[in-house]
């Protein structure tokens, strides 16, 4: 599969090594306090096994070639952040159903293979706005996430925490090692899609037409087998990758490494690592990091960038135009989509770069209710969305997948959705640490939507 892919120029990564990042502005990394205690960290890391492999790693990078060639849709998602105490056999599970059905909905309706990867097994480092938090006159460091610290509110949870990284890789390694399990023991057969119903949701108002949508898969997946007269091959597995923002680059650096018959290096945490929008300057550590791994990548764009930095970030993070190397993940806001995409995608497409555009409809769309819950509106979340294949339609460029923020539990995070929750429903189960997510109708309402407006759009193609 590698030998499909032109090689990075042994050049381009000359002035590069896994700690070269060192020497750049470090955004978003916590102060640990013990040095040694932290080299030690890294050190039992470096001594680990790796989570994913190269293979995985290039198949993933030509499966996402073949989005940017319109051949696949991408769809990306999972919690926020994931938390130790969630590393569970239930909630696991429930986050790959959800997934699967969205899946089965997109391959079904847009008529395109899906390329399936979670935010999970490593999303556990998070960016914050704020370095410290103050309660009744205490300040303390912020929480960033699992890997790094815990979330209550006391200096001894604060304090960061190097032991907490080989706890994640450990907590990662029991996802990933579940997910595969489950996988290659029949959990995505399309002949069982009845697998991936969750208990919860048996009365949803969306329960219908997505039983519907697995009848006429089932008939058409016994309209093959009889055809072939067996087994149709291939249809009772599938696969999945795994993302998260590879935002604690100690904790990369020491899963980043070289492999037998390949060049250059990879990191070994997950599949599809991407830069956060808050860590994506040109000259900061994180670009100079993920310039020299050879994991397709993808990269979040905010309101705040321009055209001309974009042009040089694409530069700098795929010199040679890689098929596959680089999504741009944009998360604009329904209020300001309409404004500032349109310039990127121009310069984009006058430059010929070769990107996978992915809307994340999420992170732009957070806001608080009047009695503190930090929310997101679906409407927001659907508007922006379907501005943005509207937006990808009238430029020419084409809309290649999404980015969610979503879990298989019964929460109330967002407003909205099929259910019409509102500000009192989401006293009732708001369980996220960080940003509110989708619950599972919310998750498949989005799912329906995308195929509407897809078959809407080429409708008016003609
Ligand atoms: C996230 O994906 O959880 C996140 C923090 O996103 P962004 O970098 O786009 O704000
Ligand atoms: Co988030």
């Amino acid at each position: 599969m590698s030998s499909a892919l032109p090689l990075i120029r042994p050049s381009a990564a000359a002035d590069w090594a896994p700690d070269s990042w060192r020497a750049r502005p470090a955004l978003q990394l916590p102060q640990y306090p013990d040095a040694a205690a932290l080299a030690r960290a890294q050190e039992e890391l470096r001594g680990l096994p790796p989570l994913v492999t190269s293979w995985e790693i290039l198949a993933l990078k030509q499966q996402i070639a073949e989005a940017q060639e319109g051949r696949r849709f991408l769809l990306q998602g999972g919690d926020c952040a994931e938390s130790f105490a969630d590393c569970t056999s239930s909630v696991i599970s429930n986050r790959l159903k959800v997934l699967l059905q969205m899946s089965l909905v997109l391959v079904h309706g847009l008529k395109l293979p899906v390329v399936r990867v979670g935010r999970f097994a490593g999303q556990y480092a998070k960016p914050r706005s704020a370095d410290t938090e103050t309660i009744d006159g205490v300040t303390l460091p912020c929480y960033r996430g699992d890997m790094v610290n815990a979330p209550e509110f006391s200096a001894a949870a604060r304090t960061p925490d190097p032991q907490r990284m080989v706890r994640a890789h450990a907590r990662s390694a029991m996802t990933m090692n579940f997910v595969r399990a489950l996988i290659d023991g029949g959990f995505a057969d399309l002949h069982h899609p009845e697998y991936w119903d969750l208990a919860w949701v048996r009365h949803a108002p969306l329960a219908h037409e997505y039983q519907r949508m697995v009848g006429a898969i089932g008939d058409a997946v016994r309209f093959m087998e009889t055809l072939a007269g067996g087994q149709v091959h291939n249809i009772n597995r599938v696969d999945f990758y795994t993302s998260h923002e590879a935002l604690l680059l100690p904790y990369e650096e020491a899963l980043t490494r070289q492999v037998p018959r390949q060049h250059g290096w990879f990191n070994l945490s997950t599949h599809y690592p991407w830069i956060g929008m808050r860590t994506a300057a040109l000259d900061g550590a994180h670009v100079e990091y993920f310039r020299g791994i050879r994991n397709p990548i993808a990269l979040k764009l905010g309101p705040s960038v321009g055209v001309d930095q974009l042009l040089r970030l694409i530069d700098v993070l795929n010199p040679d135009d890689e098929p596959g190397r680089l999504a741009l993940i944009h998360r604009l806001s329904a209020a300001s989509i309409g404004e500032k995409l349109p310039p990127l995608l121009e310069a984009v497409k006058r430059e010929g770069r070769r990107v996978l555009w992915v809307c994340d409809p999420m992170h732009g769309n957070t806001e608080s209710t009047r009695n503190g819950y930090k929310t997101r509106r679906f409407d927001n979340i659907r508007s922006e969305l379907e501005q943005a294949f509207d937006i990808h339609a009238a430029c020419g460029t084409r809309l290649g997948g999404v980015h969610l923020e979503l879990t298989g539990e019964n929460v109330t995070e967002c407003l909205g959705g099929a259910r019409e929750l509102t500000e009192l429903d989401l006293q009732r189960a708001y369980r996220t640490t960080v940003d509110p997510r989708l619950n599972y109708e919310q998750a498949l309402e989005i799912a329906m939507l995308i195929v509407r407006k897809h078959g809407q759009l080429a409708a008016a193609a003609g």
